[in-house]
């Protein structure tokens, strides 16, 4: 199968290691195979909080981020939202194919109202992933790796693409969702790991950072290090943790750590992560808000072409 891949990050705030696992790991497998784009959804960024923040420094932290883990602009078509008017669109019919009832079901857009602290919410924050769809199908999307949480968006995508191509003829592929090796890392506190929730080890973060955030990890007193999920969240979640940036089985690492207790394993999963980061926060340093600047722009200009295209599709297949 020939895929086209698109996947993307709302620009608010450094990427973390949720993120890695969950879904950068794959993308940066998939760039040598297939045509791909990542998206810097910034018009996302205005679903849950009022206004865009410091988005331009939000938008060249992520791309670094990309570039960092291996994300190869030569390969890769890296573009955001407010530059692509065709693609933004797109979300005008794709609205009119899904009901009010259907928006108001979909689980994770739910969970993300019940942690947000805004006063009400916005009408974007239920159509959102809608013009998600309109992120995918622009580019007549096949694959999507992301976390758990967006499989949902995936499902309103498909819905989508369906209905569009049952009213109007067939225009769009029905894509997939493709889950990383740990599709759901959970945090240092034993919640969703979460920029915004400030229990995430962000890519970006400094040899003493990462130390000081996993000495403040939650434990529990058994001096016996087991991998129990069930019973020991946080112990399970730290060893899964070391186990993704060593490549070991986190069972064969509380054998390892035995009667060391929190301590030992404190001191273990620190210097797993920080080995792991050690090259990525090498490739980061190599790049300059020049090559962000350039990268963008060239993919912005391609993936814009590209928009063009499928909103002549849509136009005339509606009959505009
Ligand atoms: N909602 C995604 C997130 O919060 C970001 C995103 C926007 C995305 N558009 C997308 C992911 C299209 C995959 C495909 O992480």
């Amino acid at each position: 199968m020939n895929h086209v891949v698109l996947t993307g990050d709302r620009p608010t705030g450094p990427l973390h290691l949720g993120h890695y696992f969950g879904s950068l790991a794959n993308r940066v497998r998939l760039q040598d195979t297939y045509e791909m784009y990542v998206l810097i959804a910034d018009y996302q960024v205005i679903t849950d909080r009022d206004l865009p923040g410091s988005i331009q420094r939000n938008i060249t932290e992520l791309l670094l981020d990309y570039l960092a883990v291996g994300i190869d602009p030569a390969k890769v078509i890296v573009f955001q939202h407010s530059a692509i008017p065709e693609l933004n669109q797109l979300l005008l019919p794709f609205l009119s194919l899904v009901s009010v009832a259907e928006l108001s079901r979909n689980p994770t857009v739910k969970d993300e109202i019940a942690h947000s602290s805004q006063q009400a919410v916005s009408g974007l924050m239920y159509t959102y992933p809608v013009h998600q769809a309109a992120d995918i199908l622009f580019c007549k999307g096949t694959l999507v790796p992301v976390g758990r949480d967006q499989l949902p968006h995936v499902e309103v995508t498909r819905l989508v693409a369906r209905r569009f191509n049952e009213r109007y003829g067939e225009v769009f592929p029905l894509p997939e969702a493709m889950m990383g090796e740990q599709p759901l890392l959970k945090g240092l506190d034993g919640g969703k790991m979460s920029k915004s929730r400030g229990n995430a080890i962000a890519l970006s973060a400094t040899e003493d950072e990462t130390a000081a955030l996993i000495r403040k990890a939650r434990t529990d007193s058994e001096r016996l290090i087991t991998f129990d999920e069930t019973n020991r969240p946080e112990v399970a979640n730290l060893l899964t943790l070391a186990g993704l940036c060593l490549g070991r089985a986190p069972r064969d690492i509380a054998d390892e750590i035995g009667y060391g207790g929190a301590a030992a394993l404190k001191r273990l999963v620190t210097e797993a992560v920080n080995e792991f980061l050690r090259p990525i926060r090498k490739r980061r340093a190599e790049h300059t808000e020049g090559d962000v600047r350039r990268i963008l722009a060239e993919g912005n200009e391609r993936a814009r072409e590209r928009a063009v295209i499928t909103l002549g599709e849509v136009r005339d297949a509606m009959g505009f």
